[in-house]
């Protein structure tokens, strides 16, 4: 909790403090911080959007912002630029727009053609950030969330999972989840949270309360995880047990991936438009082993280790592919050249090479050593939702809203195509062999591909459902 804010109090900004010296743009004069006496709360609206509006605005809002940093809105200075937030609350020395906006670090706001701040302007922004950069009051705060059942006739199917040993389906719909025997296509159970309530204690037969949005299987198969709205369940595979629950989630859990070792579970996640969130878990204990803290500015949709376990790649609603060092949470390198969302990252084995798949309907590959992208696969009409490396190999397997399912190599080439599906597809699954896939959507089927064919060997329906494929109706014959 930030203090609150005492209207007696007299605030006095100190003076330039020397701690930030040697971060000082060399031959530049910092901006003074001069002493404003307050005996009311600056506020947003009176002093400080004023000022932006002045002196940052015509760069940083409408069609023009600047290191995609919008000052147009409290909502778009809080959500940050390239660089990540510009505005820590409570803490003006540590936030980027200070910093740049006093000429202690380059890139100098504004830059030198234009006027800059006065130390008194300086000074009120100053104060504005310590006392924890409030929102401008009659702002609608943001309601607290209540889950409630998703409606029963929505039941799109929004995350699969293969098990490696090609032994299991896995398909989400709406908040159940269905476990499929990969073979025969036959439905084994569903994974249900024995406690699981709505808000006024009715019971309910399922294994999130809101919608199933991630799956994944551990590599020795034991484990099914799946996310939902700020949890994660870790399953036991065999019994559809629950092993761990992980809590303490800020939004829904969109992302999953266990490490290639079994040893980490990756998710992500986070609020939209305020902070992607991504942890890593120990799957045998269900421990928060790291936080990547303020890793994205917005929601984080995929997640993907690389071979040998030491880096993860992430990627989000901020248009960038970052990564990290599994063992330290230490930020490696980004990748930038997306114009929409990032919904999936995979991490070709050998570390060398990243895939991304966009909500520009295009997969960029990355060159992870030289940090730079090396192609664009014009991959799909619409948004490309999930991608997933095959297993050791240079090839991976995409789905996108257009209804296509298809496989590539990293050089760029179309490599196989799953076909049969009519609407949007949200979710791929792949086993490390490459021979069995699985795709669903819209349609609430998740379909299955062996050994690379085009056409599904099995729709698998829900398990209430009346079969989907036509019934051998008595045609008469005349
Ligand atoms: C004449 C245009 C212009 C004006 C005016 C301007 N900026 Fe900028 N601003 C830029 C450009 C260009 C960049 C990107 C520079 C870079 O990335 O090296 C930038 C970057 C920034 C960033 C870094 C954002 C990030 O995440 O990378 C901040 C913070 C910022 N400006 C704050 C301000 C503030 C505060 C003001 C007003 C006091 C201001 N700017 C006025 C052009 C402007």
């Amino acid at each position: 909790m930030r203090p609150t804010f005492s209207l007696s109090l007299l605030l006095l900004v100190p003076l330039y403090a020397g701690a930030q010296e040697e971060k000082r743009v060399p031959g530049t004069e910092p901006i003074k911080v001069v002493k404003i006496e307050r005996k009311d709360p600056v506020t947003y609206e009176h002093d400080v959007e004023p000022i932006f509006v002045k002196k940052c605005a015509f760069c940083h809002s409408g069609n023009v912002k600047e290191a995609r940093l919008d000052m147009g809105s409290y909502e778009g200075l809080m959500k940050g630029g390239k660089r990540g937030k510009a505005v820590i609350p409570g803490n003006a020395d540590g936030s980027l727009l200070y910093q740049l906006a006093g000429k202690m670090r380059r890139p100098m706001m504004p830059p030198k053609s234009e006027t800059p701040l006065t130390p008194e302007e300086y000074a009120l922004i100053k104060l504005w950030i310590d006392q924890g950069a409030k929102a401008p009051s009659g702002m609608r705060v943001k309601p607290k969330v209540i889950v409630g059942l998703p409606p029963p006739n929505v039941q799109p199917v929004r995350a699969v999972a293969v098990s490696p040993d090609k032994k299991l389906v896995i398909g989400a719909r709406g908040n159940q989840i269905h476990v499929y025997d990969a073979d025969k296509g036959d439905y084994l159970r569903s994974l249900v949270d024995p406690n699981l309530t709505t808000a006024d204690k009715k019971p309910v037969k399922a294994a999130h309360l809101s919608l199933v949005e991630s799956l994944a299987v551990s590599p020795d198969c034991k484990l099914i995880a799946s996310g939902g709205f700020q949890e994660v369940i870790l399953w036991d595979a065999a019994t559809g047990a629950i092993k761990h629950k992980l809590t303490g989630f800020a939004d829904r859990v969109v992302a999953l991936a266990f490490s290639p070792d079994g040893k980490m579970l990756a998710t992500g996640g986070g609020a939209p438009t305020e902070d992607g969130e991504v942890k890593l878990y120990d799957p045998a204990t269900g421990n928060l082993v790291r936080e990547l803290k303020n890793c994205h500015s917005d929601t984080v949709f995929g997640v993907s280790f690389s071979g040998d376990n030491k880096m993860l790649a992430t990627c989000g609603a901020d248009k960038f592919v970052k990564t990290w060092e599994t063992a330290t949470g230490k930020f490696i390198k980004s990748f930038e050249g997306h114009t929409h969302h990032v919904l999936d990252v995979g991490w070709k084995s050998d570390g060398k090479l990243l895939a991304s798949a966009g909500a520009d309907n295009v997969v960029k590959i990355w060159d992870f050593e030289k940090g730079e992208q090396l192609r664009t696969i014009q991959a799909a009409g619409k948004q490309l939702t999930r991608l997933v490396f095959i297993g050791t190999t240079d090839q991976f397997v995409t789905c996108s809203g257009d209804a296509q399912v298809r496989a590539w190599s990293t050089g760029g080439g179309n490599t196989g195509t799953f076909g049969g599906h009519n609407d949007y597809v949200y979710a791929v699954g792949v086993s490390p062999d490459g021979n069995l896939v699985a795709a669903g959507g819209e349609e609430g089927v998740v379909r299955l591909y062996k050994n690379r064919a085009g056409t599904p060997f099995k729709s698998l329906v829900p398990p209430d459902a009346a079969p989907k494929e036509e019934p051998k109706k008595e045609t008469k014959k005349k």
